[in-house]
């Protein structure tokens, strides 16, 4: 079984990959399913600002293409001093496709904290909002 402290240390790893010419804010992802395979991401900066793409949601969507479905815990590490909690796009990613898991959030000075995502995105859009529409 994986342990957290290595899903730390991919996570850390993933993050070198970061491609961030703009913000110079690299974060590393790593995501562990529950049959214990890890999948990692970073984020990708694009020239068009907006198209850029987030390091959890990448590791998210390879799981995701991949056929995995079922996740254990999430570390999401940047280094610096404060932790980078998910973004909003994410958190309804997160929400929609992953909804127990454990967070862990990783700063550079090596400190920890585990959220869940209910805490996160308390009152989250989702599914049972698109049930019941009635088009015209
Ligand atoms: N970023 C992430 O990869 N994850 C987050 O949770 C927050 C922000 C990235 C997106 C962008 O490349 C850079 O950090 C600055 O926003």
């Amino acid at each position: 079984m994986r342990t957290k402290t290595e899903l730390i240390k991919i996570a850390k790893l993933a993050g070198k990959q970061a491609i961030a010419p703009y913000s110079g804010f690299k974060v590393g992802a790593a995501l562990l399913s529950k049959k214990g395979k890890i999948f990692t991401g970073c984020n990708i900066e694009v020239s068009s600002y907006s198209l850029t793409i987030c390091a959890e949601r990448v590791a998210l969507f390879k799981a995701l293409s991949e056929g995995v479905r079922e996740f254990d815990c999430l570390a999401i590490y940047a280094n610096t001093e404060n932790f980078c909690p998910p973004c909003g796009a994410c958190r309804q990613v997160i929400w929609d496709f992953a909804r127990d898991l454990t967070i862990v959030l990783i700063n550079k000075k090596k400190e920890q904290r585990e959220v869940k995502i209910a805490d996160l995105y308390p009152d989250a859009f989702d599914e049972q909002y698109l049930s019941g529409l009635e088009h015209p």
